[in-house]
């Protein structure tokens, strides 16, 4: 079958969808968890249809695979005030936890988690269309960055149990809590990015709201047991429904103290135009990102093209470390894009449960679309899609379009596309990388391909101060998840990793007295008999 036939016939009959990937499909979810219960809904729901279509004897059709509830802002409401009385202004019950109880919790919460393994792994292929391989390797990454994350926090905790003399002041320093922390992670990785702020935050000591993003919403049903049986009450609370309406009520409260983001830029800048108290709110956000692909003369082409492949394409380019357009210098352009669209062609694509499988469905409703009108505006205006079968489209699914030559008047040149439309350039001088980077509104990360070193050491040293992360012959990437993850201008606000995390969640906070005899005996006496969790010298082992 010619390559275009077969992309006409992506969509499997339902009789082909293996047996054990429908248990637990449909999932109704009527749960939602405030103020340490699970709550029933019976308002309206959100009806959820995969990624995948389902063919039979008609044209494929969006495959329903479950609902969840549609709160109101009242729920949310009560979301908050749980979270704000399990907080308590500091004196709740969590934030006064010593840090082995608090990782005590979260241990437990692993264990459940593991539990819920199968069910979550299959939820997440079904939402967002993720091949099952990497559902899998979403999960085990989250599982790992909860217990580095633990790890990292036993570390800080040592450093903090001793004291510090200066100047003939005693002093103990310790991280704290911030207060109330309002996580919303995005529908690429529903889990794993949700996970990243989720995770640090509770350990710290703050109490969480969180939001499950539109897609990747019912993967967390058979999470809701575990939270609500490990954390007391209060401490998470998941809500579901429309963002637009839920959350702006939450903000202009006043009472969020940390808003962790990730997702759009629009969004953030709304939502922090709605707190009352600009002051109090701290942000932690991961945002769009148009990272470039720098390619020299010299450079291994074989690798080159493997790499921008994987930076181009994993998930179907829907990552926010993407590469999303890439620029070839002009010698080298006829072979870079030859080796490049052959390379696109002989992509195995297909549905998430087939082995191997690379290419997707999109997991946005109207996805194709949209990015069927950036490649027309691109063709508009002088570009053509390199490889014949680039652009063609059945239902969700979206064949990988290779543009070129893309210009500064392309809708392209400057849109975040997330999805597989990939934009290329020839450039002469290297100032024109250089200067796109600089004119760009995102600042996360650039890939640059090459072989002589004087040449990229000269790219090495603008670029770090254009973007976060510099990559020498490889595509750009968050992990590992202990590397500092962040970027500049509209891309990130504050940086993750597993120690950095800790960090954003938490603020410096310490107990000082002047070395006087009196004091060193208070100081003596609580440490010796445990009277605080604070003032304490007690060491994780
Ligand atoms: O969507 C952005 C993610 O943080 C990307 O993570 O580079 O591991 O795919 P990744």
């Amino acid at each position: 079958m010619v390559l275009i036939e077969k992309i006409q016939n992506v969509f499997p009959r339902a009789t082909d969808i293996p047996e054990p990937l429908l248990n637990g499909i449909p999932c109704i979810q009527t749960g939602y968890l405030v103020n340490g219960e699970i709550r029933v809904w019976e308002g309206s729901r959100q009806e959820v249809h995969s990624p995948v279509w389902v063919a039979d004897d008609t044209d494929p059709k969006p495959f329903f695979i479950g609902e969840y509830p549609l709160l109101t802002e009242a729920e949310a409401l009560q979301a908050l005030d749980a979270a704000v009385a399990a907080y308590d202004h500091g004196r709740g019950l969590w934030p006064t936890l010593s840090v082995a109880e608090r990782i005590d919790h979260m241990e437990r919460f692993v264990f459940r988690m593991i539990e819920a393994k199968d069910l979550v792994v299959r939820f997440l292929m079904w939402e967002v269309g993720k091949s099952l391989q990497d559902s899998e390797k979403e999960f085990d990454r989250t599982i790992k960055y909860i217990n580095d994350t633990l790890t990292a926090l036993k570390d800080l905790d040592r450093i903090s149990s001793r004291f510090t003399i200066e100047e003939g002041i005693i002093g103990q320093i310790r991280r704290a809590p911030l207060g109330v922390v309002l996580c919303m992670g995005p529908f690429n990785y529903p889990l794993n990015e949700t996970f990243t702020t989720l995770i640090p935050a509770l350990v710290m000591g703050n109490t969480v709201i969180l939001k499950p993003p539109k897609h990747g919403a019912l993967l967390y049903a058979p999470l809701l047991a575990a939270f609500c049986d490990v954390f007391p009450k209060g401490v998470i609370n998941i809500i579901y429904g429309e963002g637009r309406k839920m959350i702006p009520p939450l903000m202009a409260s006043g009472k969020v103290n940390v808003l962790g983001l990730i997702g759009t830029s629009k969004t953030a800048n709304a939502l922090k135009k709605q707190h009352p108290h600009p002051n109090r709110l701290r942000c932690v956000l991961g945002l769009e990102a148009k990272n470039p692909a720098i390619v020299l003369k010299g450079a291994d082409l074989d690798l080159a093209v493997k790499e921008c492949i994987l930076g181009c394409l994993s998930f179907n380019g829907q990552r926010c470390t993407a590469l999303k357009i890439l620029f070839v210098e002009a010698a080298i352009v006829d072979e870079f894009l030859e080796r490049f669209t052959a390379a696109v062609n002989a992509l195995s694509f297909g549905m998430p449960w087939r082995e191997g499988v690379f290419l997707t469905p999109v997991a946005e409703k109207g996805k194709a679309d949209s990015l069927r009108e950036l490649v027309s505006d691109a063709v508009a205006k002088g570009a053509r899609v390199v490889n014949p079968a680039g652009a063609t489209i059945c239902g969700s699914f979206f064949f990988p379009a290779v543009l070129y030559p893309v210009h500064d008047k392309m809708r392209v040149y400057h849109e975040e596309q997330f999805g597989p439309v990939i934009p290329v350039l020839a450039f002469q001088k290297i100032d024109e990388p250089i200067e796109y980077m600089i004119n760009s509104c995102y600042g996360q990360q650039v890939s640059i391909f090459g072989s002589d070193p004087g040449r990229i050491a000269r790219l090495i040293d603008p670029l770090v101060n254009q973007v976060c992360r510099v990559n020498i012959n490889c595509q750009c990437q968050r992990g590992p998840d202990t590397f500092p993850f962040t970027g500049r201008k509209d891309s990130a606000e504050g940086t993750l990793s597993v120690s950095d995390a800790l960090r954003v969640f938490s603020i410096r906070t310490l107990v000082a007295a002047k070395q006087t005899e009196l004091n060193k005996q208070i100081i003596t006496c609580i440490v010796r008999d445990h009277k605080s969790k604070f003032l304490a010298t007690d060491f994780i082992l």
